[in-house]
Formats: C-alpha cells, sequence, structure tokens
C-alpha cells in the first residue's frame, strides 16, 4: 500500500518520524512535504498531498501542519477528498469506518509520536464499513457536486 506524506515548517520532524515508521511497516511512502524548518504556507502541501489521492498515486494520504487544522482544511478543498484532523485513535478509526476519509490529518503541535503512530496505525488498519454509511458518505459528495 501506498502512503502519501505531506507537510509544512511546523512538522518537519513528525513526518520524518511516521514516514521512517510506515517504511518499517511495509508501506511505500511518498513525500510531498518541505523537508526544512523555514517558514512555509500549508496549503500547498495540503493539495499535494490531496492531489496525489485522487490521482491514484497513493491509496492514503497524511497531512501535517501544527495543528492539523489548515492542511485538513486545504485537502478538503480539492474534489473527491475526505479529510479529517485526529488527535486520538478512536477518531481515526471511525474516519475510516463511518466516513471512508482518505486523508488523515494531526498536529505535530498538538500530539506526540507515541500518539501519533496510534492514530495512524487506527486509520491505516480500519476498513470502510459501507452499507447506510455508504449513503451518507455519497451525501456528502452530492454536495461537493453542487459546489
Ligand atoms: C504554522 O505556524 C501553523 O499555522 C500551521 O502549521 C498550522 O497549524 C495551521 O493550521
Amino acid at each position: 500500500m501506498k502512503i502519501v506524506i505531506g507537510n509544512d515548517h511546523a512538522a518537519v520532524e513528525l513526518k520524518n518520524q511516521i514516514s521512517d515508521y510506515l517504511k518499517e511497516k511495509g508501506y511505500e511512502v511518498l513525500n510531498v512535504g518541505t523537508d526544512t524548518t523555514e517558514s512555509i504556507d500549508y496549503p500547498i502541501y495540503g493539495e499535494k498531498v490531496a492531489r496525489a489521492v485522487v490521482n491514484g498515486e497513493a491509496d492514503f494520504g497524511i497531512a501535517i501542519c501544527g495543528t492539523g487544522l489548515g492542511i485538513s482544511l486545504a485537502c478538503n478543498k480539492v474534489k473527491g477528498i475526505r479529510a479529517c484532523v485526529c488527535s486520538e485513535p478512536y477518531t481515526a478509526q471511525m474516519s475510516r469506518r463511518h466516513n471512508n476519509c482518505n486523508v488523515l490529518c494531526f498536529g505535530a503541535r498538538v500530539v506526540g509520536l507515541d500518539l501519533a503512530k496510534m492514530i495512524v496505525d487506527s486509520f491505516l488498519n480500519s476498513e470502510f464499513e459501507g452499507g447506510r454509511h455508504q449513503r451518507r458518505v455519497d451525501l456528502i459528495m452530492d454536495i461537493e457536486k453542487r459546489g
């Protein structure tokens, strides 16, 4: 499975740590984030993550900024993206099972490495349940189609 990961200056270290963690687990990782701590604008990297997912270059995206908020807002502007900010594993798990989210976001200034690993595991190890949840996700995507 291939994961695209992107970040702004606030999340370089955590991006590298999560990237290494994913590779150790056998995932292929595409890094589209900044690799320096020079201040930079997170929407650039949210869009890169989101486009890699909708273009099929990656199965899922992980986007990290200081809080996870700004970069998730940017991701969600790309059609076909359902990005969520998760600061604990339960929400990350449910974001897959019920919401079929395809981009996971979190904040490097909010979660530590161990918690981030648990959030990532919960997201990637959970499957969309479909059924009534498919109908609800379809209704969300209908909003996007209406513009
Ligand atoms: C950068 O200082 C910070 O604003 C950014 O990383 C993010 O938290 C925005 O939502």
